[in-house]
């Protein structure tokens, strides 16, 4: 009698990506990078096996970086999307199999609501690691920093409104620009990528963030975020002469753009004025699904739409910017 034969499970690109719980257009630019060739090319499709499959998910699984990179995302101006632009790259860098720590340390505590965790639900904050029991006692931050529930990469060190009232206690402080450093330290090597969401102010907090961080990635958009940037970056400069370690200028991103206008065009040509090849290529469009996103609890980049690819292109650029910065 015949042995019937199992038949071989073959996947298209949407059903691998699923699979290894990373986006399409994920596993399409590793293609065409050369990591992920599928078995099975037929004209323009693409066909997954089983055991590419496995060979993927080891090589997921095994992308452990050199050394974990913290990045502080900081803009003094309001609304440039520094808290959309942490949570999505986050994510992003979460789904290529990075294990990323987003840490807010914004009272607003606009990233926490955004992963869907609320601050008056909270026992403890990144406000108790800071050691002045403003809310109750100190915490270690591995204590406070939790799973997020939308991938099995991504941490969060979430936030609360008690934050600034942490910031006025810290403010008379011996080493007051450091906490969140020394806080860190303890946890930095269980993760690839720390980054770090700010208020919208060059204070105590935001320099708290760029004195615990590698590098700064600056949210730009339009003439008036660009105004305060060069403060911004000698900011920059005292927190690294301050904190004895390098924070360089992973770069800036323009955000909110309605691409081919003219405002778009000379908004860009400002900004890379400034920032020079440290300007990202990848600018992120204004649209509707990204607004409202982060209010509604569903950030995009976990959403499969069109609008979660910029958020991709910019995770590529970030690992790239940071092995030529950092060597990492
Ligand atoms: N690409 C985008 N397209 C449309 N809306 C966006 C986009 N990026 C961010 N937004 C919206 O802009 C607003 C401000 O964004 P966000 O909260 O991320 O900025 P922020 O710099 O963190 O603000 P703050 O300085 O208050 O912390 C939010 O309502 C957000 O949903
Ligand atoms: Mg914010």
């Amino acid at each position: 009698m015949a042995v019937r034969r199992r038949p071989i499970e073959n996947f298209t690109v949407t059903q691998a990506a699923n699979v290894l719980g990373i986006s399409p257009e994920t596993l399409r630019r590793m293609d065409r990078r050369g990591d992920a060739a599928p078995s099975i090319r037929e004209g323009k499709r693409r066909i997954y096996t089983a055991e590419d499959l496995g060979r993927l998910r080891e090589m997921l699984s095994g992308r452990k970086r050199k050394a974990t990179t913290a990045i502080a995302l900081v803009n003094q101006k309001g609304g440039v999307g520094k808290t959309t632009i942490t949570i999505n790259l986050a994510g992003a860098l979460a789904t290529q199999g990075y294990r990323v720590l987003i840490v807010d340390f914004d009272p607003q505590a606009n990233c926490s609501f955004g992963l869907g965790v609320l601050w008056n639900d909270l026992e403890a904050s990144v406000a108790d690691v800071l050691g002045y029991e403003v809310s109750g006692p100190t915490r270690q931050i591995a204590q406070i920093i939790r799973p997020a529930a939308q991938h099995p990469n991504l941490f969060l060190a979430p936030s609360h409104l008690n934050l600034a009232a942490a910031e006025m206690v810290v403010q008379n402080t011996m080493g007051r620009e450091m906490k969140l450093d020394k806080a860190l330290d303890e946890v930095r090597a269980d993760y690839d990528f720390i980054l770090v969401d700010s208020p919208p102010s060059l204070g105590l907090l935001s320099i708290n963030a760029m004195v615990a961080s590698d590098a700064v990635l600056i949210p730009i958009d339009g003439a008036f975020s660009l105004e305060g940037v060069r403060q911004l970056l000698n900011t920059r400069k005292g927190c690294a002469e301050l904190s004895r370690h390098p924070i360089h200028v992973l770069g800036g991103v323009l955000n909110r753009q309605r691409a081919g206008t003219a405002n778009a065009a000379a908004i860009m040509e400002m900004a890379t004025a400034i920032f020079g090849k440290r300007m990202f290529q990848t600018v992120i469009p204004e649209r509707t699904a990204v607004d409202g996103s982060t209010a509604a609890r569903a950030p995009i980049v976990f959403s499969g739409l069109p609008e979660a690819e910029p958020y991709h292109a910019l995770a590529e650029e970030v690992i790239s910017s940071v092995v030529e910065i950092t060597g990492n």
